[in-house]
């Protein structure tokens, strides 16, 4: 299918998030089916003044794609600029951030305090545009306590704005109370981009709920997607009228190891502990004993030790099984 311009396998996508939409999360979603993914948000000033860890964000692997490219800024000067660094890069898509409720964020007048400022936020959406070949997509929440999506978003699609993607959620409701999934359909009924929808998509049921009840064109899943990038395979067996494939054992202890060793070596040793302890945590949320796993793995440093655990906590499910 065609979504903004690109072409994508499959209508469920993978989320932006901070330290999570790594590379080695964004190339298992993918395989899994996802039919885009996302990096996590990308300072714009960052990559402009080369931070170490702004450009390892913005890297991205070649069987990941197609892959979007989240920005985030406040300035149109800088986002243009930032975006011709971005249009010599292999991704697929240019998406910019105007949802983030972060204060850290929304002080420096990115993310979702452009919500506020619908001028400004066609101004760098436009920067953004008329500097990067890849069609431009843009995140939103609703508003800030109420929505005014019909206030910011003509001026982002006469700025030449190729998808929207709505967070069915107020900044004022940061991750609490319940997306609202009916605006996600008011924005599809009034809106003329294609428009994917996002918030609580805890299933692979819940995402072919979301595509008919809404009649969105595509479904983005976040949180349900860590640890568990099945979810796409399995939304996608639902979309064909099969069965959904169940996940063996073996299938997550082999791909919790490709995280590690993937993430190993595009973070190094000490990157990939920090955020391999989380993810080994979600990779096994759910299976008997792993409470206790997390309980042992938590205060660990080292990598190797970290795997040995996580051999262990398998070893013992396969024996059992
Ligand atoms: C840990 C975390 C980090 C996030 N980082 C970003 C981000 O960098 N950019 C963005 O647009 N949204 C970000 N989000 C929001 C998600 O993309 C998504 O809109 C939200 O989690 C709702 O979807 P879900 O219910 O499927 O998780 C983040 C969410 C989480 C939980």
């Amino acid at each position: 299918m065609q979504l903004a311009g690109i072409t994508i396998k499959s209508p469920f996508v993978a989320a932006p998030m901070a330290g999570v939409s790594s590379p080695p999360f964004r190339l298992l979603s993918a395989r899994a089916g996802a039919g885009l993914v996302y990096t996590e948000m990308v300072s714009a000033q960052g990559l402009l003044r080369r931070q170490p860890q702004t450009v390892a964000m913005a890297r991205v692997l070649p069987e990941e794609r197609p892959v979007a490219l989240q920005l985030f800024g406040q300035e149109p000067e800088a986002m243009a600029k930032a975006a011709r660094q971005v249009a010599a890069m292999p991704v697929d898509l240019v998406d910019v951030n105007m949802g983030c409720p972060a204060r850290k964020v929304r002080r420096q007048g990115a993310g979702s305090a452009l919500l506020d400022e619908p001028a400004r936020a066609a101004e760098i959406l436009r920067a953004v545009v008329e500097n990067c070949p890849q069609p431009v997509t843009v995140k939103v929440r609703l508003g800030y306590q109420r929505e005014t999506l019909d206030e910011v978003l003509p001026g982002l699609i006469a700025a030449g704005a190729s998808a929207v993607c709505l967070h069915a959620r107020t900044v004022a409701q940061g991750f609490g109370g319940r997306a609202d999934w009916s605006a996600i359909a008011r924005l599809k009924s009034w809106c003329p981009l294609p428009v994917i929808g996002n918030g609580d998509v805890r299933s692979a049921r819940d995402a072919l709920a979301m595509l008919a009840e809404t009649g969105c064109d595509a479904v983005m899943i976040g949180r349900a997607a860590m640890g568990d990038p099945w979810i796409f395979s399995r939304a996608r067996d639902l979309l064909a009228g099969r069965p959904a494939r169940s996940v063996s054992l073996r299938q997550r202890r082999a791909a919790l190891w490709e995280h590690a060793e993937l993430a190993r070596r595009l973070s190094g040793e000490g990157g990939a502990v920090h955020f391999m302890r989380q993810f080994m945590m979600w990779y096994a949320k759910g299976l008997p004993g792993a409470t206790e796993f997390r309980r042992l793995a938590g205060p660990v440093r080292d990598l190797d030790l970290l795997l040995r655990l996580a051999g262990e906590f398998f070893d013992a499910l396969e024996q059992a099984a």
